[in-house]
């Protein structure tokens, strides 16, 4: 007649609910991307990811330090050229005057060991065309010339102080290429994050706005195809083998599938990146209304870390630690 299981009993008051939860989000999981920009006097706003900037040096570290106050795990740099200093193979990557290099040895004069500062290992914000690599002459991403200048670009980042690179440009080989340019550099305790699992999504749209990129075509020749599950396993493998410390699935919200997945056969730590349009869709639907704006990142980060995130890549990591 009545029901004898009954699943609500342990819903019933937040302490139970508390009590039984499953799945904990706590700021030290959250690491905080964030952008510094050259030739700026002050922080700019980015219009399609409201309430994130491009930081000047000075705001960049105030910046840092209050996620750090917040207890964030970490903080992700990214630099922003101006538009006269990029080229054809990013040099401004590679020049240790160059934004992102200048970024991090102000972090690491400022926070020292205090935090995690990571690097993006990536060409696409310093190249004019907008690639993640130097282009042969027909326009293609030449896969090998580019592994050089991530060399390059890596040993530049671990000079200037950065604990942890995150490679995201999905060339085959970046991550034993960097390994071995480190080590040979003398640098054998600066690790990798690998965005191993990095699919081509139109969700990075506004990332284009806060890095100032304008993309000549698109990323699908190196980048993966959404419709691919099995293929995010053998990139993680190849990323392991080749001396990954960490890896990374990323989009994080379209592909909790693939995170489960790579969480289930990861020896290492495994890290999720809600990224730039996932920040902004749910900006932009609480900013009309329709959704409730700190339930919504809260479910989302916490579906995150259930999907089997060890670290949770967020534009919120101040605000979420905050709220934690
Ligand atoms: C590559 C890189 C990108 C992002 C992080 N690293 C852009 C891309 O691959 O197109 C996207 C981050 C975001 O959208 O929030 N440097």
């Amino acid at each position: 007649m009545f029901p004898v299981d009954r699943p609500r009993r342990l819903r019933r008051t937040p302490a139970l609910r508390r009590l039984v939860a499953e799945t904990s989000l706590q700021p030290r999981h959250l690491v905080l991307p964030m952008f510094v920009a050259d030739g700026l006097d002050a922080p700019r706003e980015i219009s399609s990811m409201p309430g994130v900037y491009q930081h000047t040096l000075d705001s960049l570290s105030k910046a840092a330090e209050e996620a750090v106050a917040a207890g964030v795990g970490g903080v992700m740099l990214f630099g922003v050229p101006r538009a006269e200093d990029k080229d054809a193979i990013g040099s401004g990557a590679t020049d240790p005057q160059g934004i992102l290099n200048r970024g991090l040895r102000r972090l690491k004069s400022d926070l020292g060991d205090s935090t995690v500062v990571m690097a993006d290992t990536c060409l696409d914000e310093f190249t004019d065309h907008g690639h993640c690599g130097v282009l042969t002459a027909d326009g293609a991403v030449d896969n090998d010339t580019t592994l050089a200048r991530y060399v390059d670009m890596a040993v530049a980042q671990a000079d200037s102080g950065a604990h942890l690179l995150g490679p995201s440009g999905m060339m085959d080989g970046q991550v034993a290429a960097i390994r071995a340019g480190l080590d040979a550099a003398g640098h054998h305790d600066v690790g990798q994050l690998a965005y191993s699992a990095k699919y081509a999504s139109a969700f990075y749209g506004p990332f284009r706005e806060a890095v100032g990129s304008s993309l000549q075509g698109d990323r699908r020749t190196y980048q993966q195809d959404s419709a691919n599950r099995r293929e995010a396993a053998y990139e993680v493998e190849l990323d392991l083998a080749e001396g990954a410390d960490m890896v990374m699935v990323k989009p994080a919200m379209s592909y909790l599938d693939i995170l489960r997945d790579v969480a289930n056969i990861s020896p290492v730590p495994v890290a999720a990146y809600q990224i730039s349009g996932e920040y902004s869709m749910i900006t932009a639907a609480a900013q009309n209304g329709w959704i409730d704006r700190d339930a919504a990142i809260l479910e989302s980060l916490t579906s995150i870390r259930r999907a089997g995130a060890d670290v949770v890549l967020t534009y919120w990591a101040t605000e979420a630690a905050g709220w934690l």
